[in-house]
């Protein structure tokens, strides 16, 4: 697969197939991801891989903890600046309004979007689900080190015919997520990813979400 390819086949998957992924795949797609970037060669990046028994028991607890509290515990880092400015704000508004009508739940629907919401603490299904998190000290560029180390994984996924979802959702089960896979106090949980295959007839996967065109986040000088 070309990465071309991949990158455009990518999507944030939100219902996936129960068919089960191979640890030995699972593996080769961490060895690989492991040739990522990062400044300094720092590779700042931990994974928690959790499936079978294991993710069903951690779903359960989860579960039992989410009626009481759909927020959950709160987080360690803002998921977004405190006052998202434009063009982000409205960028972020449209595309929850399209994911929520793709399954056709409407925005006076509160209770549908939070039944969809809760399905993140679900893994929409995923057989596989993955938890990232960084050492304390690290700053904004080990950061973005990390989120490449993730990128090289969603890509590599497409080409064992495997799709992703990233999820700061989980951000908001740092204690628990912490306490379940063992993150020591000195990382930090920075978000989850379900991975699995694609349910190709659940409508909420055939959301493409929008991209800006060139000109409003690129310029060019000289070429
Ligand atoms: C780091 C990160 C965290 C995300 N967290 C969530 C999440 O918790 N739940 C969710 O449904 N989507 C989540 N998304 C998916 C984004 O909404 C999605 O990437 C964006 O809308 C673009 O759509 P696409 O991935 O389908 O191209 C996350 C994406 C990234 C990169």
């Amino acid at each position: 697969m070309k990465v071309s390819e991949a990158l455009d086949t990518r999507l944030t998957c939100r219902a996936f197939k129960d068919t089960p992924v191979p640890r030995e795949t699972i593996e080769r797609l961490l060895e690989t991801a492991k040739r990522a970037p990062s400044g300094g060669n720092l590779q700042p990046w931990h994974v928690y891989v959790v499936g079978g028994q294991e993710l069903a028991d951690f779903k359960k607890i989860i579960a039992e903890k989410l009626p009481d509290n759909p927020f959950g515990e709160g987080t360690e880092y803002q998921i977004y600046p405190p006052s998202l400015k434009e063009p982000y704000k409205a960028r972020r508004f449209k595309c929850g309004e399209d994911m929520y009508a793709s399954i056709g739940v409407t925005r006076e629907d509160k209770a549908g979007r939070l039944t969809q919401f809760a399905k993140n603490f679900d893994f929409f299904g995923a057989p596989v689900a993955m938890f990232f998190s960084i050492d304390r000290t690290m700053q904004e560029g080990q950061w973005s080190d990390l989120g490449m180390f993730i990128q090289s994984i969603m890509l590599l996924a497409r080409e064992y015919g495997l799709d992703t979802c990233p999820q700061e959702a989980w951000a908001i089960w740092y204690k628990t997520v912490g306490e379940f896979v063992g993150i020591p106090d000195e990382q930090m949980l920075f978000c989850g990813l379900g991975l699995g295959y694609r349910d190709e007839d659940a409508p909420i996967n055939s959301l493409r979400t929008d991209r800006a065109p060139l000109e409003e986040y690129a310029s060019f000088k000289g070429i």
